[in-house]
């Protein structure tokens, strides 16, 4: 069984990125264990190219730096997630995951994860998750897709206790093997057995996502075979 990983944890009024700082960290000798937290983010930035809504005061924005095994890499997104699951659980809110990076109540998101492969080992694993932003806060494009802690529970959450949390849980993820991690995000990954359609580079394909395989990839049984999907984003159809 692997060490268990340490936390230093550095804090920031604001960064572009926190995925930045944290590469910028990793290439001035950072190593495993060091996490970076910021108040707000001037760049933050989602999956396919996004932007991440990032105000300064409400939400949690951060990034470790990882050296994970070679077999455990491709499942750090889930890592991620469950350890999010977990740290909300424990402030008396419910979520879930869809796949691949996501996490959600009731169809609405309220964390999503960016891991950025940086060779030679090295994993930035950024996660933002909408804490105390108001349905009001939230700009119009993401209004009706987005949620909160706040909006959800209907009371404030002291973000450096979710934090702490967030990071136990994380540890407890990270240690164990990557078949019991994807075992897990299965059980409660909401997009398994429904009708999605995945929106790939170059095409869209629909079908009924039927399977995570122990890579953590998504198996959509379509008109034409089974299809397996390492990324793409994901809509449920029904
Ligand atoms: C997504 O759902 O598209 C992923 C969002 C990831 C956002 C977090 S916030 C902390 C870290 N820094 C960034 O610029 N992005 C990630």
């Amino acid at each position: 069984m692997r060490h268990e990983i340490s936390w230093r944890i550095e804090r920031y009024d604001e960064v572009s990125s926190t995925n930045d700082i944290a590469y910028e960290r990793a290439l001035a000798g950072e190593t495993e264990g060091l996490v970076v937290v910021a108040d707000s983010q001037t760049k933050g930035r989602g999956r396919l190219g996004r932007a991440w809504f990032s105000p300064a005061g409400k939400n949690i924005y951060l990034s470790i730096l990882l050296k994970p095994d070679e077999e455990k890499v491709g499942v750090i997104p889930f890592v991620c997630g469950l350890a999010t699951n977990d740290a909300f659980k424990k402030f008396g809110l419910e979520t879930k995951l869809k796949w691949p990076n996501d996490v959600v109540v009731n169809e609405k998101k309220i964390g999503g994860i960016l891991c950025e492969y940086r060779g030679e080992g090295l994993v930035i694993a950024g996660i933002g998750v909408n804490i105390n932003t108001s349905e009001s806060e939230f700009p119009e494009d993401i209004k009706s897709l987005a949620t909160s802690y706040l909006i959800e529970a209907k009371r404030e959450l002291n973000r450096d206790e979710f934090v702490e949390s967030f990071l136990t849980f994380f540890k407890l993820w990270y240690i164990k093997p990557h078949f019991e991690v994807v075992k897990e995000a299965k059980r409660r990954c909401v997009t398994l057995k429904r009708r999605v359609k995945v929106l790939l580079s170059t095409c869209a394909i629909e079908g009924v996502a039927c399977d995570m395989d122990e890579k953590g990839a998504l198996l959509i049984q379509t008109n034409a075979g089974l299809v397996r999907i390492e990324t793409g984003d994901v809509i449920h159809v029904r």
